[in-house]
């Protein structure tokens, strides 16, 4: 069992997902304190609503980033947490905060990386006219959106789709593949060399392939 400390900014749709999945037994772990750093934010409550301890650090109040991921870091250290989960996470985390937490933070990004990094990204994705986006989860380094891929999900992307339309599409695939991610750390089947993570007992399908729009229209 791995205890998770999960990191929010906002609705918390992706801790509800570790959530469940927790409850469910698809993860071996369980989310030992959720940190958000929005004082109203909707995954407060959800937490709240599982019983799960809460901490707010607002990072207004703190000199500066170091001193903030500090604070955020001891409160994940004294949970004793094994794995660091950002879920909406509207902040870039120092390198003296990964640090401490090697190998042991990852995030989840909506858009297939290393496309689209950042914010504003389904939007993005729709004005540059990709018939493909989706979402990866990927290990945190000290870049934005830049670290080890874990896994990822692709979903087609329209012309005339609208950000909300692509947004429930894509966070549909959020949904399962953040809970995946987080079982696949938990049963130590995750190994980083380099920009790779090999996944152990990896099953491979060299057949998989999309196409947008289709071969036969
Ligand atoms: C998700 O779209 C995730 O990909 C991004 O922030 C959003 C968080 O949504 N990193 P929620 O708070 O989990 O609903």
């Amino acid at each position: 069992m791995i205890r998770i400390g999960v990191l929010v900014s906002g609705s918390g749709s992706n801790l509800q997902s570790i959530m469940d999945a927790c409850d469910r037994g698809d993860i071996d772990g369980e989310v030992a304190v959720v940190i958000s750093n929005v004082a109203g934010a909707y995954a407060l409550k959800r937490a709240e609503n599982n019983s799960i301890p809460t901490k707010i650090f607002l990072h207004q109040e703190y000199p500066d980033r170091q001193s903030f991921d500090s604070r955020i870091a001891q409160t994940l250290e004294e949970y004793k947490v094994d794995l660091v989960a950002l879920a909406g996470f509207m902040r870039v985390l120092t390198p003296e905060f990964l640090d401490r937490f090697p190998h042991r933070v990852i995030n989840i990004h909506p858009a297939l990386l290393p496309a689209f990094p950042g914010l504003g990204v389904r939007q993005k994705a729709i004005d540059h006219g990709v018939r493909f986006s989706g979402c990866t989860v990927h290990f945190v380094d000290s870049g934005v959106d830049t670290g080890p891929i874990i896994i990822q999900a692709v979903v087609p992307v329209y012309p005339d789709d609208t950000e909300e339309e692509l947004k429930d599409r894509i966070i549909a695939l959020e949904h399962q593949i953040y809970p995946r991610a987080i079982q696949l750390f938990a049963q130590g089947a995750l190994e980083i060399a380099g920009r790779k993570v090999f996944v152990r007992n990896l099953v491979k399908d060299a057949s998989l392939c999309l196409v947008n729009p289709p071969l036969d229209s």
